[in-house]
């Protein structure tokens, strides 16, 4: 069983998505262990406790220096004992000391597709409206390990969201939610808490949505009415609706709406 730690900050909907998606039965073997905000209004707190689980606010604000706050901090989520940590919208710096204990052990979920609109001051709204502005057709969201730059770990999982006419940075951060981060989220926590993720040389080496347990097509079916079917022995992923097929190769992009 994979115990999850979730930080938040915000609205919480990606803690949402999480929190139905182990209660429906796409991601599994895996327990939310608790919910932590820096910010004592995040709604995501309210979501935790809706949900009976374990949640706190650790702020900066509370604490005389930022070293303080972050042993703080760190004392907390380590009491959770997490397998893997899920920044869902964290808008703090994460220590130093705590990317490394959790190397390949913390991700994160970025509403664009990295190395796109990534890096030091792309957050929130702030990305949708780079991207309008350079009057890209294409964005989407990212799944991402943590290491010590912004946006720079290997990535997991990534999905397209197209860009429609008379899209305003809110409504197209609404689409790239709901199309992308509430669907790349889960599904990154069901694949690692499975072992089908594997990173090396700082990529990742394997995820393996081919195995012959049928879960990965159970998540596609269940996400999307995506069935595998053999095709010249191989696996392949087919939309039943479009008839469109998709190679086994772990890049959710493929998957189409
Ligand atoms: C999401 O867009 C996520 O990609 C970004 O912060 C936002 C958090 O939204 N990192 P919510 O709190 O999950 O609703």
């Amino acid at each position: 069983m994979l115990n999850v730690v979730v930080l938040v900050s915000g609205g919480g909907t990606n803690l949402q998505a999480i929190i139905d998606a182990v209660d429906s039965g796409v991601i599994t073997n895996t327990k939310i262990a608790g919910v932590i905000s820096n910010n004592k209004n995040a709604y995501a707190l309210e979501r935790a406790e809706k949900h009976g689980i374990p949640n706190q606010c650790i702020s900066p604000k509370d604490y005389e220096s930022r070293e303080i706050f972050n042993q703080e901090f760190m004392k907390a989520v380590d009491a959770l004992q997490p397998d893997l940590i899920v920044l869902a919208g964290f808008l703090v710096v994460i220590p130093a000391e705590m990317i490394a204990k959790y190397r390949n052990r913390m991700i994160n979920i970025h509403p664009s597709l990295i190395p796109a609109f990534c890096g030091t001051g792309f957050y929130g709204l702030k990305v949708h409206e780079k991207a309008l502005e350079r009057g890209v057709k294409v964005v989407g969201a990212t799944v991402h390990f943590v290491d010590e730059g912004t946006d720079t770990g290997p990535i997991i999982l990534q999905k397209a969201v197209e860009v429609e006419q008379g899209d305003t940075p809110e409504v197209l951060q609404r689409r790239v939610m709901e199309q992308a981060e509430w669907k790349i989220l889960p599904h990154a926590i069901d694949l690692i808490a499975n072992g089908k993720v594997t990173v090396k040389d700082g990529k990742i080496s394997a995820i393996d949505v081919t195995s012959a347990s049928g879960e990965t097509a159970s998540y596609f079916s269940k996400a999307k009415g995506i069935i595998p079917k053999m095709i010249s022995g191989q696996t392949t992923n087919v939309d039943a609706a479009s008839g469109a097929t998709y190679s086994s190769n772990g890049i959710i992009t493929a998957v189409r709406n």
